[in-house]
């Protein structure tokens, strides 16, 4: 049987906690991505995810854990030093810039939105302009609650739960609803812990 080749990952997150005051919005969070790969990251409003996004590009500083870029530890005080290594967010609510198109507007870290519904059109774009991004090897991470475009684009799905990896999945060995089934009932530590509590009683 051939062996798994497992390349470097271009961005590592270990063992990444942040709270802010009495919220622990992440605890020991892990993340991975390859080159060339597309990272669909889901959970529940308030699971984390922006937190470690924002930890990632340095517009949050993490209370413990590590950011490894390309094998490297790093430790980005802003979004102007990690943007200056490759790395990028985009916020899904600015405006988008009319005379440029949509993969123009990704660059300027803009995303396309009318009134509270992202235009499906737009959305298809987008997804098209990830696709091609992925065809020039860079890897990118999507959060959004529309899993269906999580499966149209994504290679592997990781979905966080109360600020907790709770489960990860291939795209193309998975589905939609497995999906949706870890983010609902995924357990975290604590509910693995009471779980076992009350078995032993
Ligand atoms: N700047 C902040 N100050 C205080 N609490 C915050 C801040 N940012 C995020 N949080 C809290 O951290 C938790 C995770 O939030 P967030 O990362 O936005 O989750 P998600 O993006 O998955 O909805 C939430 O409880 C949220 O209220
Ligand atoms: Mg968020």
């Amino acid at each position: 049987m051939a062996k798994k080749i497992e390349t470097t990952p271009i961005i590592e997150m270990r063992h990444i906690s942040k709270a802010f005051g009495a919220v622990q919005a992440l605890r020991d969070v892990d993340l991975k991505l390859h080159p060339g790969e597309i990272l669909g990251l889901v959970g529940d409003n308030s699971a984390g995810k922006s937190t470690l996004m924002k930890i990632l590009t340095g517009a949050y500083h993490r209370d413990s854990g590590e950011v490894l870029v390309g094998g490297s530890a790093t430790n980005f005080r802003s979004p102007h030093e990690s943007r200056d290594a490759g790395i990028e967010m985009i916020y899904q609510d600015f405006a988008l810039c009319g005379n440029m198109d949509v993969g123009q507007n990704i660059f300027l870290g803009r995303w396309p939105v009318s009134g509270w519904f992202v235009d499906r059109k737009a959305t298809q774009r987008l997804l098209e302009t990830m696709l091609e991004l992925k065809r020039q090897g860079v890897a990118q991470i999507i959060i959004s609650h529309r899993l269906q475009d999580i499966f149209a684009v994504g290679d592997r799905v990781m979905v966080l739960k109360r600020g907790e990896n709770v489960g990860e999945r291939d795209i193309k060995s998975s589905s939609e609803n497995e999906v949706l089934h870890i983010i609902v009932a995924g357990r975290t530590e604590a509910e693995k812990k009471s779980a076992r509590r009350r078995k032993a009683k």
